[in-house]
């Protein structure tokens, strides 16, 4: 089992992670206990969640990105008001990032902010969006448009809740694992080493180097603000344009995708290259395969939109070296011409 503080302005956050936390550690939060959970959590572990907290009450929301809306966002706090929360009750979020993003926010307002523990369930809620404070819900179709920072109180990461999990969501979870191998020197070569990357006990132990990286970021930058938080999208800003764009993956595919097409402009760039560049291609090749994409305007377009852009041109958060990224930006016409070329290198048009 592995401990990790992360401190911020007024709140200590204590994260648990191992195999047996969720066993050891959930029966054990004080205070009147407020479950919000999902459809296809509650179906796997409705049963567990009812024995561990005994008559808390659990509001379940229907599973998928559609629940991150300001309607749901309201559901639930009408159900903590009808419970009768109080500012010392726990709003305790089981399941992946949607549900965690929504009660974190949830519990943010109520009150002004009521205690809240994040018990992630997927890989990449696990390994990034438990931990670190954003909250958020999708508004005037713009994604986590609405949130608040609200440092969860405790984090309890069960890898144990990963044997339910479908292939996809594995993938999508170590799509975020290999952007902190191009981040953080010790992960890149743990994961260089291993002798399967989606084995589930290496997945838990790498959990916990992902989060104790994400952890130091946040300290030194918790409200994005100095740019050290920002290199933690490496790759999300194509990523997030493609994805947008063409859809059909999961966001953690789209990382990597975006990974990919990004280290082709640094390298035209001048910016990384050599065997490094190739070890996380190859890593890249061990979860997906890059799609060759034609009509590449409509991505552009939404890369435009990112909001690390601070003028016309794109911001893009690079791997340089190992443990070092680098921020390059691209004028458009650039970008379109170099992802073009990505793709025709990947097979596209021919
Ligand atoms: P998700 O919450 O939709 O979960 C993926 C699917 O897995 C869902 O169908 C869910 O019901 C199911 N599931 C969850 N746990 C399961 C289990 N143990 N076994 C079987 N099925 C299970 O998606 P996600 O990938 O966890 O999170 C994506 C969300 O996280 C997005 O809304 C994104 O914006 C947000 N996010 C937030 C941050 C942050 O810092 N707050 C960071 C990254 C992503
Ligand atoms: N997932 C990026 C962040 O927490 O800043």
């Amino acid at each position: 089992m592995r401990e990790i503080i992360l401190e911020t302005a007024g709140v200590r956050s204590v994260i648990r992670c191992g195999a047996g936390a969720f066993e050891k550690f959930a029966p054990e939060i004080d205070g009147k206990v407020f479950v919000v959970t999902d459809t296809n959590v509650y179906r796997i572990y409705g049963g567990l969640i009812e024995r561990t907290f005994k008559g808390a009450p659990v509001k379940v929301i229907p599973a998928g990105e559609k629940s991150k809306n300001g309607r749901r966002l309201f559901d639930i706090l009408k159900a903590m008001a009808e419970a009768d929360l109080k500012r010392n009750s726990r709003v305790v979020a089981i399941g992946g990032g949607v549900v965690g993003d929504i009660a974190g926010l949830a519990a943010s307002l109520y009150m002004r902010g009521v205690r809240l523990v994040q018990i992630p369930t997927t890989l990449l809620s696990q390994v990034d969006s438990s931990v670190g404070g954003k909250t958020a819900i999708d508004f005037c179709n713009i994604k986590n448009l609405v949130g608040t920072f609200y440092q969860p109180q405790e984090v309890i990461v069960d890898p144990t809740f990963l044997k339910t999990l479908p292939a996809r969501e594995i993938r999508c979870g170590l799509g975020e694992i290999i952007k902190y191998a191009a981040l953080d020197k010790d992960i890149y070569s743990k994961l260089s080493g291993a002798e399967n990357i989606k084995d589930l006990k290496f997945l838990g132990d790498i959990t916990a180097d992902c989060i104790g990286h994400k952890a130091r970021v946040v300290t030194a930058d918790e409200h994005d603000l100095n740019g050290t938080r920002k290199t933690l999208n490496l790759g999300h800003t194509t990523g997030h344009a493609l994805e947008l764009y063409f859809g059909g993956k999961s966001h953690g595919e789209f990382v990597l995708i975006g990974m990919y097409y990004e280290m082709y402009i640094a390298r035209k760039l001048g910016v990384g290259g050599g065997e490094y560049f190739e070890k996380l291609t190859s890593l890249i090749g061990q979860v997906i395969k890059v799609p060759a994409y034609a009509d590449l305007q409509g991505a552009v377009a939404a890369a435009g939109h990112d909001k690390k852009n601070e003028s016309e041109r794109i911001t893009l958060i690079v791997p340089e070296r190992e443990g070092r990224s680098a921020e390059i930006t691209v004028g458009r016409d650039e970008y379109l011409k170099y992802l073009t070329e990505c793709a025709k290198e990947l097979g596209a048009g021919v």
